[in-house]
This record gives C-alpha cells, sequence and structure tokens, in this order.
C-alpha cells in the first residue's frame, strides 16, 4: 500500500483497503508505542498545524504523534496567524509548503481545506471541518476493533444532530468499511439526501446498510455501538441551543436506550461532552433549560459500557499513522 504524497481530506477519497491499511498502521504504531520501540519514521521533518477551531485531543494527537514520528511541529492557533484575514487559502498553501513536509487544517467549509490541498504542494490533513472529521473516525473504528475484533457487520447507531461533520463521516465510514449504519434523530437532522445517495451506492459494494429511524427504541434495539456527538457543535450560534434542545432531547443517550441496545453494547463519542455541569458551557445551558446533562447522561458516560477515552487515546496512533502513511 503506498499512500505517499496523499491527502487526507476526507474517507470518500479513500478505498476500503485503503482505511483498514490506515487502522492496521495506528494498531502497529500503537504496539510499538506502548513496548517502547522507537519509530522515528518521518525523522527531520515538520509539520504546520493550523486551527481556526479550538481543539484539545487533535492538536495534542498532531503534536505527540509528530514527535514520536521525529518531526518537528508549529501550532497555528485560531487568531495567532494571518490566515483568512491579511492572507488567502491558496496564499498560505504556497508559503507553507516551501517550509514544511506537511499541514493540518482544522475550521469551516470544507471547501477551504480542499482549496488548501489545491495550492499546497505537500499532503494536507483535514483536523475538522463542518462537512468531515475524517481522523476522528478512524480512531472510533480502531476502538471499535479492539472491542469487538471486527468491523464488518457492526450495528452501528449514530443518535443526534446526524447532518453535521460527525454524522456525515460516520456514514461515510461505516458504508466504507461494512459496517450497518443508522441515523437516529428527527428528519431534519439526517445527512442530505446526496451524501446518503453516495454512501448508499458505496454500501452496495461492502454489504453495509444504512438506515434512517426517527424512534430511538426501534433504532438501538440490539446495536452494537452507541454513539453521540454534542448538539451544537463549533461555530453554530448560541441561538440554537433552545431549539436543539426541544429537538433532540429525545434522543439523548440514557441507561434505557443502552439497556435496549443489549448488555454488550459500548456507548462511544468523539467528546468533548456535555453529560454534566462540570463546564461553563454546560453549566450555563443545563441551568438555563433545567437539565443535569445534554447528549447524554453522566451516568452513561461514566459506566463500563463508555469507551470514550479509548477513542481520544486511539486519535493520536491514528493520526500517527496518516501522517507515517502519506508523508
Ligand atoms: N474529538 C475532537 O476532535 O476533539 P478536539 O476538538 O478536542 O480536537
Ligand atoms: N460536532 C463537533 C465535533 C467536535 C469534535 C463540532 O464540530 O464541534
Amino acid at each position: 500500500m503506498n499512500l505517499k504524497g496523499r491527502d487526507f481530506l476526507k474517507l470518500l477519497d479513500y478505498t476500503s483497503d485503503e482505511i483498514e491499511y490506515l487502522i492496521d498502521l495506528a494498531a502497529d504504531l500503537k504496539a510499538k508505542k506502548k513496548q517502547g520501540i522507537p519509530h522515528e519514521l518521518c525523522k527531520g521533518k515538520n509539520v504546520a498545524l493550523i486551527f481556526e477551531k479550538t481543539s484539545t485531543r487533535t492538536r495534542c494527537a498532531f503534536e505527540v504523534a509528530a514527535r514520536d514520528l521525529g518531526m518537528g511541529s508549529t501550532y497555528l492557533d485560531p487568531s495567532g496567524s494571518q490566515i483568512g484575514k491579511k492572507e488567502s487559502i491558496a496564499d498560505t498553501a504556497r508559503v507553507l509548503s516551501g517550509m514544511y513536509d506537511g499541514i493540518e487544517y482544522r475550521g469551516f467549509g470544507q471547501e477551504i481545506v480542499e482549496e488548501l490541498a489545491k495550492f499546497a504542494s505537500v499532503p494536507v490533513w483535514n483536523g475538522l471541518t463542518d462537512e468531515f472529521h475524517p481522523t476522528q473516525i478512524l480512531a472510533d473504528f480502531l476502538t471499535i476493533k479492539e472491542k469487538f475484533g471486527r468491523l464488518k457487520g457492526i450495528n452501528f447507531v449514530y443518535m443526534g444532530d446526524a447532518r453535521f461533520n460527525m454524522g456525515n463521516s460516520l456514514m461515510v465510514g461505516c458504508a466504507k468499511m461494512g459496517l450497518n449504519f443508522t441515523a437516529c434523530s428527527p428528519k431534519k437532522y439526517f445527512p442530505s439526501t446526496e451524501l446518503i445517495a453516495e454512501c448508499q451506492e458505496i454500501a452496495k459494494t461492502t454489504g453495509s446498510v444504512l438506515k434512517f429511524e426517527q424512534d430511538p427504541i426501534a433504532a438501538t434495539k440490539g446495536a452494537d455501538v452507541i454513539y453521540t456527538d454534542i448538539w451544537v457543535s463549533m461555530g453554530e450560534p448560541v441561538e440554537v441551543w433552545e431549539e436543539r434542545i426541544n429537538e433532540l432531547s429525545p434522543y439523548q443517550v440514557n441507561m434505557q436506550i443502552m439497556k435496549n441496545a443489549g448488555e454488550n453494547a459500548i456507548f462511544m463519542h468523539c467528546l468533548p461532552s456535555y453529560h454534566d455541569k462540570n463546564t461553563v458551557i454546560g453549566k450555563e445551558m443545563c441551568e438555563r433549560f433545567s437539565r443535569d446533562s445534554m447528549e447524554v447522561t453522566n451516568e452513561v458516560f461514566e459506566d463500563k459500557c463508555s469507551v470514550v477515552f479509548d477513542e481520544a487515546e486511539n486519535r493520536m496512533h491514528t493520526i500517527k499513522a496518516v501522517m507515517a502513511a502519506t508523508l
């Protein structure tokens, strides 16, 4: 498998075999790290990390992975560079290509990271856009493989806002890798009809079954994985909270949902999560709307079925695999 020089912008650009290769490479690099075996596969290289939105996991994953691979990294924070305000994406791409061997970008529209990749002469990796979060899916699928020993045939249910980066990317990932995907939400939160049609075509070749269900109990019966994400994503206005809470409350992941799924079902979340009042925004919104939690109850989040911190760790191993494979 040769992925040298490739961008990693969305899973739609990658074949099932290529995605499997990245997940397996991540497992291999994870084992090496645990055993203390050095793996400076990109020694002497440098990467630029552009973040137009904030981050904990993705930033740390890129920085630690870069160091483990023997690389230097530069973090450009949401306010500390010229990008967008004084310098176009096309110019930024050409400037950074002269100094770095790879560029990570987190920001708003998918078209921005695609533009960056078009003008850059080095690989560009998507660290989250409004439409897609492909490195997160690699981490999630590595986690599922660790827990169940396989991806094919896993019954995967995504609850909540399924039309944004996580719902979109998970649907694509499931279609590509042969997991059965159910989006569970009110109709308006289903992914776009265009993306569903594209995924249905992919699903025909992998045996994946895609479903769109509004009833949480029907959707989650017998599921292997229950996945959710925050109801209001980065970049969305604070005014949408009320509507989201009203519309998505029936889709909160609670113990009733997990019991309905079955005793071996796992709970997944890309994080960060509003599962309690221990954050500024979580506290404010919980108090304003008289709630204890948002998309998942604290009981589920802290339960043994929850694998959210395994996913978080796997961000690093999978991002390392993406950089090692494409550089
Ligand atoms: N899951 C994820 O992308 O987390 P961060 O926003 O902290 O990077
Ligand atoms: N949908 C979330 C994902 C965070 C990792 C957001 O875009 O804020």
